[in-house]
């Protein structure tokens, strides 16, 4: 039974938004999706814009089920890989479409030093620390409540990360806020506080394919970054901020993924294809335009906005053959991701943005998916 437990129209409608006279209802409704192996129950959210666009979303690890967004002939359509049914969500996924913290990425050895002290954390890819180890944000159940904004429907989601979560100091207080605008954008504003000094480092785990299947090859990307993190052979940075420029790393103009992806190159063959920070062009702090993805089928595109300094370019290398919605099989390279992030490994490179948070400040990162059309 679905329970519509938000439902706003009219406003919208007498100021004459566009499209809204062909009565799409901004609303939020919840159901059942599922039951964790704990017993937990898990619920789908879903937020519907003036468009008719829909965001599904889980209060498991804030995960994006679903989103669709219209194409060049205004037809709707899934937008972001995941699965039909929760279990999967819990036992073998990419973290499609996850919230990640507290440390997006990876943290060499899992191991960091704060304040003269040692921290040590999971090592759960390879020798380092990925995602925050195994039970990160995107495994947790988060507490939602459905709002409604200006801007469109949303759900805010919180979750206290107890001191000592993962190895990581400091009770950490998180809130994640979702909004489906009613410009066709799905909007992320995290913040958080410490009770100790910490680390902290989150993101969003969508995978993208604007054409809802097939490999993303041919979609064209443009990256806002001169420069990039090379990375050594367990995936950590180097140090080095190496320009793009005459390498496969240069989407400084749109370039279709699959251009270079097999080039002969020490880095592609790391990550096994695209699996690399890039160093954004940008002023510390700003909400700016980091990248942009068109696929020329189907005329939608989507730009990635953040105020982060990083942005992690994942061209869906490790995917496996997966099972995934509406009876599609997945494969390597069937979507990729665009983490907006602090750089990797940022606590063990001084020289690197800073990734610390101590008591008394806030955390606050947005990540805007805009979606548009192109002829
Ligand atoms: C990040 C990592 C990748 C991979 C994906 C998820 O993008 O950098 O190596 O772990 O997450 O599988």
């Amino acid at each position: 039974m679905i329970n519509r437990i938000l439902l706003l129209t009219g406003a919208a409608c007498a100021v004459g938004l566009a499209g809204c006279a062909t009565s799409h209802r901004v609303s939020t409704d919840v159901q059942p999706f599922g039951t964790t192996t704990n017993g937990e129950a898990v619920n789908v959210y879903t937020l519907h814009n003036s468009k008719g666009c829909e965001a599904r979303i889980l209060n498991y690890g804030g995960i994006v089920v679903s989103l669709t967004m219209p194409d060049r002939d205004g037809k709707l359509g899934d937008v972001v890989l995941g699965f039909d049914n929760f279990a999967p969500y819990q036992s073998n996924s990419p973290y499609f479409g996850a919230l990640i913290g507290r440390y997006g990425n990876r943290i060499a050895n899992g191991k960091f030093m704060l304040d003269q002290k040692t921290y040590t954390l999971a090592q759960n890819n390879g020798p380092n620390n990925l995602h925050g180890g195994p039970v990160g944000f995107d495994k947790v159940i988060w507490d939602v409540k459905p709002i409604h904004t200006k801007a469109g429907p949303a759900l805010k989601l919180h979750y206290l990360s107890k001191d000592g979560d993962q190895g990581f100091p400091g009770n950490l207080d998180v809130t994640a806020v979702y909004t489906l605008t009613d410009d066709d954008s799905l909007r992320l504003d995290y913040t958080a506080k410490t009770d100790k000094p910490t680390i902290c480092n989150l993101t969003q785990h969508s995978y993208f394919n604007l054409a809802g299947e097939g490999d993303i090859l041919n979609h064209e990307l443009q990256i806002f970054a001169d420069r990039f993190t090379p990375v050594n052979s367990t995936q950590i940075p180097t140090g080095e901020l190496r320009p793009v420029k005459g390498t496969p790393f240069d989407f400084t103009t749109p370039t279709k993924i699959g251009a270079h992806i097999n080039d002969d190159d020490q880095q592609i063959k790391y990550g096994g294809g695209y699996d690399h920070n890039f160093v954004l062009n940008k002023m510390p702090g700003d909400l700016s335009l980091a990248a942009r993805v068109t696929d020329p089928e189907s005329g939608r595109v989507l730009e990635v906005w953040t105020t982060q300094p990083g942005l992690q370019f994942y061209s869906g290398n490790f995917i496996g053959d997966l099972p995934g919605k509406y009876g599609i099989e997945y494969h390597n390279r069937s979507g990729f991701a665009l983490e907006s992030q602090h750089f990797p490994d940022s606590p063990n490179h001084p020289e690197f943005p800073s990734t610390v948070l101590r008591p008394g400040e806030t955390y606050h990162s947005t990540i805007i998916y805009r979606f548009k059309t192109q002829p």
